[in-house]
């Protein structure tokens, strides 16, 4: 890892968006809107609730979404931490240095104020999510 991260949010793969934040807005969340995001193939939205961490949702289009496979293996369940980068090419070289293997090259997030976004994994730590500051 690296030291120059701000935690951001950590995302959970679910079968249906509304289905799972049901469960929280009970109990004082609230729900974002749900962007379809069409370059991660997914439905994302945020729980968000003062004082606790942000959860985001994702969930998938079709059977060509990427957290189909988590759903499958793992079914609901948290898969990421992200976190705040203040350079995105400058984190990720960082953390290549550790062998965390980007997943593609950085997009920009469309329920993320359209900021730049990467994935990382390393197989001792699991996902990671980069969050580039705006
Ligand atoms: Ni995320």
């Amino acid at each position: 890892m690296i030291k120059n991260l701000k935690f951001h949010h950590i995302g959970y793969a679910v079968n249906d968006i509304n289905a799972t934040a049901s469960f929280y807005t009970n109990a004082g969340w609230t729900l974002s809107q749900i962007y379809n995001d069409k370059i991660q193939n997914a439905k994302i939205a945020f729980l968000k609730r003062e004082g606790f961490p942000l959860v985001e949702l994702v969930a998938a289009v079709d059977e060509k979404s990427p957290v189909v496979n988590i759903l499958k293996k793992n079914g609901v369940s948290p898969y990421h931490i992200c976190y705040e980068v203040e350079v995105m090419d400058e984190a990720i070289w960082q953390m290549k240095q550790q062998h965390f293997i980007p997943l593609f090259k950085p997009v920009e997030a469309v329920a993320l104020q359209n900021r730049k976004i990467c994935y990382l994994y390393n197989k001792e730590v699991g996902l990671i999510e980069f969050l580039e500051k705006k």
